[in-house]
């Protein structure tokens, strides 16, 4: 497969993830300095497919492409013909007859991503594939926890809610794992993997999840992938499994705590731990931008080092 797709964290080494990192680094400075634009991609055209919704993911990898000198396109699944019966890969391949140079797709249905590359010419990057992969989101979750944290090596992240469904679970735990964190997993039963995941702990009890963690991430409920209710009520969900001062205190000193959003204040986090100063959700959105534009580099074959081979 054509190397710079980006599918999943699964196919790519820690050498890769840490090249990765290093450019979003350095490719944050733009994002933060007076003038916002580059002309590495200048006459390249980035497609942003999306068929779920999003708010973070979709306009940080626009803005990634426009700071980058790309021109970026923005589709999303309604106003388009997907409404006339127009199937997934017919889409695809008519967006593709426009040559674009990277298409970026976010679909409902695991593998969707996968089944893109396999089609079309250009570089694919995924942007969440049903409950499968999220690796922009794993890598800007990694680059904001050693940003706070240093290495990963031999830290401790605990993961909590909804594992079961998440694309963020599963990317961030292989990520966080490649580049040396222990990852603990913590949720009820019904929302845990029902089988084990490789070298990664699974424990039904926040309070054993958050001893001696370095960091806790919060996931969203993803009621839109679950048919029936998998917890008895929202606030007994808050009361075993949320993040508040009382349940934090449990994690480490000053360890911080982060979330893929969108959030649900007084489920999984309580307002006063979303907005506290351990928190980190925002930090992780600029992060997004950064990732965002070292991955389009990526796959645009630009990236630093790729010229040498
Ligand atoms: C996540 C997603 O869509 O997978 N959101 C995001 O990309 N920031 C998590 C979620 O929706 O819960």
């Amino acid at each position: 497969m054509e190397p710079r797709h980006l599918l999943g964290i699964e196919p790519l080494e820690r050498g890769e993830i840490e090249r990765i990192l290093r450019s979003a680094r350095a490719l944050r400075e733009v994002l933060r300095g007076p003038s916002k634009k580059r002309d590495d991609l200048r006459g390249k055209t980035v497609i942003n497919l999306f068929f779920e919704n999003s708010t973070r993911t979709r306009v940080s990898f626009e803005m990634a492409a426009k700071i980058l000198g790309a021109d970026a396109i923005n589709w999303s699944a309604s106003g388009s013909s997907q409404s006339k019966g127009e199937t997934f890969l017919d889409t695809l391949r008519t967006l593709e007859a426009m040559r674009p140079d990277v298409l970026v797709i976010r679909h409902g249905a695991s593998g969707s991503a996968g089944l893109a590359a396999r089609h079309l010419g250009c570089a694919v990057v995924n942007a969440g594939d049903g409950a499968h992969e999220h690796p922009t989101q794993a890598l800007l979750d990694a680059l904001t926890l050693e940003d706070h944290l240093g290495s990963l090596d031999g830290k401790r992240v605990a993961i909590v809610g909804d594992v079961a469904h998440s694309r963020v679970a599963r990317s961030t735990s292989l990520c966080l794992r490649r580049l040396g964190a222990t990852v603990v997993l913590c949720g009820p039963k019904t929302m845990l993997p029902s089988a084990a995941w490789e070298g990664v702990e699974m424990v039904h009890d926040l309070r054993q999840a958050l001893g001696e963690a370095d960091a806790v991430i919060a996931l969203r409920i993803q009621t839109e992938r679950i048919g029936e209710s998998l917890f008895p009520s929202a606030r007994e969900y808050a009361r075993f499994f949320g993040l508040s001062r009382r349940t934090l205190a449990w994690a480490k000193e000053g360890a911080v705590v982060l979330h893929p959003g969108p959030i649900n204040r007084g489920v999984e986090i309580e307002p006063d731990v979303a907005d506290g100063d351990r928190s980190l959700i925002l930090h992780q959105v600029e992060s997004g931008v950064a990732i965002r534009m070292a991955v389009l580099l990526r796959a645009a074959g630009k990236l630093e080092e790729d010229s040498h081979g």
